[in-house]
């Protein structure tokens, strides 16, 4: 049997596997249950016990001979699929993460920010849920009086209420600091409207105020142009329109030209060539009577404009409901810090 044994060997050993078919051959021949190697372990049972210690010895180096060549056979033969699993490729490229994106009301209240700041501008705060004074009485909205129906409101109790303009920030700050004032107020605000393409029952303003010696409506036209100049480009056409608010007089509103039709009529501009961005106005005399502020020595303008209408004219985006649903195919096409 030993001489059987060492023939076996010999012939494995020079048995050369040149792909993964011949590996396969030789594994069924030799390794398999079914192979040569386990019937031999067999016939090895049947040998007298004095033999078994050294015909052992020729059974184990035949099989360690045989195991050796099918695994070495089975790494260099095996197919790229089993490479993936077994083997790590450094070379190759990595997985890309992806990092999330800034929101476009956040990259365009951002830029706002920037416009503002080179004017000279500071950034302030105020609370989303407002009293009576802040949200109304203090801007010279009388009791009682129809203006106050110009925004529906949602109150919380008598007298508090989701603010509904981001205008209460300047009676806060009136409060807090003497003139020269000159600040942007950013925030949420809300109002009791139903949902649509156009209209949400939340949306951002960004409020402007600028009290000081001297300050003109001159002065609130020129810093608006240049806000519209830096956010929309040289080419867009501006123009005010006379207006009415209880805080300011006189008021106006401001329109762009379209940016969607560049002028030349679509449904954004409802076919007339001009969108509205913000309201504005010198700040009612009373309001800064109401604030200790002497509209003798002090005269200020102040306008407020809604973040999603601006960033709807700068992206091109029909529909306002987009900015809340949280749809990852909209969100991701922003920027990322
Ligand atoms: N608060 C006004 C609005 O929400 C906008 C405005 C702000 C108008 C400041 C004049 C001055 O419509």
């Amino acid at each position: 049997m030993i001489e059987k044994l060492k023939a076996i060997e010999q012939e494995v050993k020079v048995l050369i596997l040149n792909n993964a078919d011949e590996t396969e051959m030789f594994r069924l021949k030799y390794l398999s249950k079914k192979g040569l190697i386990n019937d031999l372990f067999e016939e090895f049972k049947t040998i007298p016990n004095d033999q078994k210690k050294e015909v052992g010895k020729y059974m184990n180096i035949l099989k360690q001979t045989a195991q050796e060549k099918l695994d070495s056979a089975q790494v260099k033969f095996s197919t790229d699929k089993q490479n993936s699993s077994n083997i790590i490729d450094t070379s190759l490229p990595g997985d890309a993460q992806k990092i999330g994106t800034q929101h476009p009301l956040v990259l365009i209240e951002k830029e706002i920010f920037r416009i503002f700041n080179t004017l000279g501008f500071s950034l302030a705060y105020g609370p989303e849920i407002e009293d009576d004074w802040h949200n109304f009485s203090g801007l010279n909205f009388p009791e009682n009086h129809p203006a106050r129906d110009m925004q529906d409101t949602f109150f919380i109790e008598k007298d508090i209420a989701l603010r509904t303009h981001t205008s209460s920030v300047q009676i806060r700050l009136m409060e807090k600091q003497s003139p020269p004032l000159r600040a942007i107020m950013p925030g949420r605000v809300y109002r009791n409207e139903a949902i649509s393409a156009r209209a949400h029952c939340f949306f951002h303003q960004v409020e402007g105020i600028y009290i000081d010696k001297k300050v003109s409506f001159a002065d609130l036209k020129q810093t608006l142009y240049y806000f519209v100049k830096e956010m929309f480009g040289e080419e867009f056409e501006v123009r005010f329109r006379p207006s009415y608010f209880p805080f300011t007089e006189p008021s106006a509103e401001m329109d762009i030209s379209c940016t969607i039709c560049k002028g030349k009529g679509c449904n954004v501009c409802k076919y007339t060539g001009w969108v509205e961005i913000l309201g504005c106005g010198m700040i009612d005399t009373n309001v800064l009577q109401a604030n200790n502020i002497n509209p003798e020595e002090y005269s200020g303008f102040a306008f407020g404009m809604g973040i999603e209408r601006i960033t709807m004219l700068k992206y091109n985006i029909k529909d306002l409901r987009v900015f809340s649903i949280n749809d990852m195919r909209f969100l991701q096409q922003f920027e990322s810090e």
